[in-house]
């Protein structure tokens, strides 16, 4: 398997980063024709050099990340040459540095192992420079060569070296890079650019190729999570079933057990099947054919995994996203996420905040223009099985495609969600004011839920004055305790007696009303705790706002069913009977409407099912879900 991201002699993925002028084009040639390399411009060539079945998969990896974006019309500026020397085999990704360079360099860097930035020594450290660092270490790109060139035209001088270096070392401390280094170079004259050169004795370091040859990068493959999402179903006659892809990370082998999801089902590997005939074992980024001891469906989308190694299935993600179209993202909007093999429509809750690339600082944005960079919180319609980029770079990255014009307007990278969803801007909640800007605390969520025992989640109850919420909320709140959860309940006279005693009844004041109770809810939810609320929230409208502050993942919208009369009877304080009298107005089901749940995520008639029975339904559907 030396051939996948080996040893020294094994492949490495260059991604090349530069302003215009920067002389990137005379380096890479310098390179090819100092090294005498040989340089292969054809596929064909490449293949039968590398020689044997698995090593030209390695050339389809490079190149499996722009097919989708080739499929959806977009022009992408990356040419991808492909050298070998006598020491190793070299595909660099050649991104232009003028226009739409995010965009570029995004596509490029997504599967370097290290990314060579040249700075201008006659400039030193520019915009530019800091951009393409950024870029490459939010791309999970784990080392950096700075090559500053043109070191002929200030005189091979050993000072503006260790400038440009003193600067940007300070700079790039932040970007995480587990190597970085510095050579000044002439790719003009060939300094340093093969061989040591004598015009710089001050120097001591390697030149760039011998260094680029020597580089290990064998520890970077992900070897452990075994992922692999189904491209295809293989069924080429009624004896034959099998499930191809490529395998994303992670070791498989024959007899493993596996799971497939989101179904569940457990099978065995029965063989794994190539071209070049059935394997013991794979791993990336080999193409297979999988076929199961049992008869399991699988269709594309699916991921076949461990079973105690899974992925996440997240209905909500975090990403910090690049994005490449002209048409800004805007909070509201819907696209079409494509991630591994699966594809599902999504709308962008939040943008928590943009960086500046120059400067790393985080500004408060409304939308992400055109090479924009920021963090945004996702909904997803439905689940996808991800993880963090930074533990996977196949499984933790997507494409956002518009879907009206079909094209991709934004790379994103899966990272551990630290905040829950913000409301969208609605009527009664103006809209923060561009200085305020989103806090990211320094605790995950996950973190909480393994302290916890529990995922936090929002049962929200909903019905007439007297059906039985505030009973319902207190007593379950009083068994999951008990059970050991962290749990709060939240009553509507509770809430209308201190933080919401400013509001009446009216439509606008009950919004508001759900809203901060919506908001408080959220927050509990991102401390941990497990929320019951006992609110009427009588406006449909209202109980979607609620779900959509909470995030729908989380929030479960409960309907106490009871008829007006049944209430009416109750009427354990005498409401109704002064709301008949006249004495209360706008009373929710006398003087004021309560609109029925169209599709209550569960329904519990309170006037045939006792208290207890309630309660137990409840405690029985959160430890399902949540626990
Ligand atoms: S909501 O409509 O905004 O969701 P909420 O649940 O907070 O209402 O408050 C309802 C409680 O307020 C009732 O249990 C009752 O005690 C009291 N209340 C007072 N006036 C009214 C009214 N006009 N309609 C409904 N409840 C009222």
């Amino acid at each position: 398997m030396a051939h996948s991201a080996g040893g020294a002699s094994g492949l490495l993925r260059l991604v090349t980063a530069g302003s215009v002028d920067d002389g990137k084009s005379t380096l890479i040639g310098r390179l090819l024709h100092d090294a005498n390399a040989l340089y292969e411009d054809h596929l064909e060539a490449l293949r039968k050099a590398a020689g044997g079945a698995g090593r030209e998969l390695d050339f389809s990896l490079v190149t499996d990340g722009l097919r989708a974006e080739r499929e959806q019309g977009i022009t992408i500026d990356v040419a991808y040459r492909h050298f070998s020397t006598p020491k190793r085999r070299f595909i660099i990704a050649d991104t232009p540095g003028h226009e739409q360079y995010t965009r570029n360099m995004a596509t490029g860097a997504s599967t370097a192992d290290v990314a060579v930035i040249l700075i201008d020594a006659q400039l030193g450290v520019v915009t530019q420079s800091k951009r393409h660092g950024f870029i490459c270490s939010l791309l999970g790109v784990p080392r950096a060569v700075i090559a500053v060139n043109k070191m002929d035209l200030v005189g091979y001088r050993e000072a503006m070296f260790n400038a440009i270096r003193e600067e940007y070392s300070n700079f790039a401390a932040r970007l995480g890079f587990v190597d970085l280094g510095f050579i000044p170079v002439s790719a003009l004259q060939g300094d340093n650019v093969v061989s040591r050169s004598d015009r710089m004795p001050w120097y001591v370091g390697p030149a760039l190729l011998p260094h680029l040859e020597d580089m290990y990068v064998g520890g970077d493959a992900n070897l452990i999570d075994f992922r692999f999402p189904v491209q295809r179903v293989v069924r080429p006659d009624q004896h034959f079933r099998g499930y191809s892809g490529q395998v994303a990370s992670g070791v498989v082998r024959k007899g493993d057990e596996v799971v497939v999801l989101p179904s569940g089902k457990r099978s065995r590997i029965e063989r794994i099947v190539t071209f070049g005939g059935d394997l013991d074992y794979a791993f990336p980024p080999l193409s297979v054919t999988l076929c199961l001891s049992d008869q399991v469906d699988a269709s594309r989308g699916d991921m076949i995994a461990h079973p105690h190694n899974v992925p996440r299935a997240e209905r909500a993600i975090e990403a910090m996203l690049v994005w490449m179209s002209d048409t800004p993202l805007k909070v509201g909007r819907s696209y079409l996420i494509k991630q591994t093999t699966a594809s599902v429509k999504a709308s962008c809750v939040n943008i928590l905040y943009r960086v500046d690339p120059d400067t790393l600082h985080r500004a408060s944005a409304r939308e992400l223009g055109l090479n924009d960079i920021g963090r945004v919180r996702l909904t997803l319609f439905r689940p996808l099985l991800v993880d963090e980029y930074t533990k996977n770079r196949a499984t933790g990255s997507f494409i956002l495609i518009d879907l009206v014009s079909n094209a991709t307007v934004g790379a994103g990278m899966i990272i551990e969600r630290l905040v829950a969803p913000e409301p969208a801007a609605t009527s009664t909640s103006p809209t923060a004011s561009s200085h305020i800007v989103y806090q990211v605390g320094k605790v995950s969520t996950r973190e909480r839920i393994k302290l916890l025992g529990h995922e936090p989640a929002t049962i929200w109850l909903t019905g007439l004055s007297a059906a039985g919420k505030s009973t319902i909320a207190f007593e379950l709140e009083r068994r999951l305790i008990t059970a050991g959860h962290a749990c709060a309940a939240l009553d509507g006279d509770n809430f209308r007696h201190a933080l919401n005693r400013d509001l009446g009844f009216s439509p606008a004041n009950r919004r508001e009303n759900i809203r901060r109770v919506a908001e408080v809810a959220k927050l509990f939810n991102e401390a941990g705790l497990i929320v019951v609320t006992a609110f009427i929230s009588p406006y449909r409208e209202d109980r979607e706002l609620a779900r959509s502050i909470v995030g729908p993942e989380r929030f479960v919208e409960v309907y106490l069913s009871a008829d007006l009369a049944t209430c009416e009877q109750r009427d354990p304080r005498g409401l109704y009977a002064k709301a008949r009298a006249g004495e209360i107005p706008d009373f929710t089901g006398v003087s004021a409407p309560y609109e029925l749940p169209v599709a209550p995520d569960v329904t519990l008639d309170t006037e045939r099912e006792g208290i207890d029975e309630c309660v137990r339904k409840l405690f029985e559907l959160i430890s399902q879900r949540f626990t």
